[in-house]
């Protein structure tokens, strides 16, 4: 073992006593930071992500209030209540949890959040805003990707940071935030050839394909910065991520563990684009 660990646990305790202090400057103003979680269907893990969402509210201060709805509800039900969000004062974050129903069409429902409203960044103008460096809000796990990178003095600036993985959620977003911090990117995806030997020119490895253990020692310079963002079960039960951490943190100057890592970032930095979006409700920041 050589790398050093990049504790996501503790840099997500110290996001969330900033966003306390700030929720609480907001509270002498009379404006408090509300949050919509909106789950349909009973799937066990998004139950859990939902708890969770909502837990992080009332420890931080934030009003919060979580719409469940039944496996069968109508793609047009979900659009009048998104509809009745976005017209909430109180509401200032709306978040549809995913995977929607099979009969849902996933993009109508993205895409009828107000932008101004959008704490997951999945909107098509949150998006377009990202890719043409105007303000918005980010996606939350790629911003705590950058949150562990710089708290950590791994600055992207000047670095050749390779992406392993292209989804809309992780690999595209955590890409051009990567550009935006004058990184070097290169997003490498199932039909690059010889992704060991491109991995290996990496100063900053993102790897966020959903293989277990899928990086080993051999692909990493090293020294190299090694996120981890992959969340995998094991049959043992055990969670595991896309790299194979102990085989790695030999050759790493810096990894993220799985769990510990990346996960704890994802709600945190939700919050903080709750409070975000409040603020900018009320014309302040
Ligand atoms: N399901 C798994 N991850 C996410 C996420 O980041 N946002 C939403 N809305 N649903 C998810």
């Amino acid at each position: 073992m050589s790398g050093q660990i990049i504790d996501g646990k503790r840099i997500s305790d110290t996001i969330r006593e900033e966003i306390k202090r700030e929720t609480a400057e907001l509270a002498a103003r009379g404006i408090r930071p509300g949050l919509a979680v909106v789950l349909v269907g009973e799937d066990p893990a998004s139950q859990v992500y939902v708890r969770n969402k909502a837990k992080a509210c009332e420890d931080l201060g934030f009003y919060s209030e979580v719409h469940r709805l039944p496996a069968d509800t109508s793609q047009e039900n979900l659009l009048a209540l998104i509809g009745r969000l976005n017209e909430q004062t109180g509401i200032n974050g709306i978040l549809v949890q995913l995977p929607l129903p099979k009969h849902i069409d996933e993009k109508a429902v993205i895409d009828a959040i107000s932008v101004d409203k959008d704490v997951d960044g999945f909107h098509p103008v949150s998006v377009g805003n990202l890719t043409i460096g105007d303000d918005s809000l980010l996606p939350c796990t790629p911003a705590g990707v950058i949150e562990l990178l710089k708290r950590t003095g791994n600055s992207p600036a000047g670095k050749h940071a390779v992406v392993i993985g292209r989804s809309n959620i992780v690999g595209k977003p955590v890409s051009l935030l990567l550009l935006r911090e004058n990184a070097t990117v290169t997003i490498a995806h199932s039909r690059t050839p010889d992704l060991p030997a491109l991995a290996r020119q990496a100063d900053i490895l993102v790897a966020a394909v959903g293989v277990p253990k899928l990086v080993k020692k051999d692909w990493v310079k090293p020294g190299a910065v090694v996120i981890d963002v992959g969340i995998n079960r094991l049959e043992t039960g055990k969670l595991c991520g896309d790299v194979d951490f102990d085989d790695v943190a030999q050759a790493a100057g810096w990894i993220t563990p799985v769990p510990g890592g990346v996960g704890p970032m994802t709600i945190t930095m939700l919050m903080s684009n709750t409070l975000k979006a409040a603020k900018r409700a009320h014309g302040i920041g």
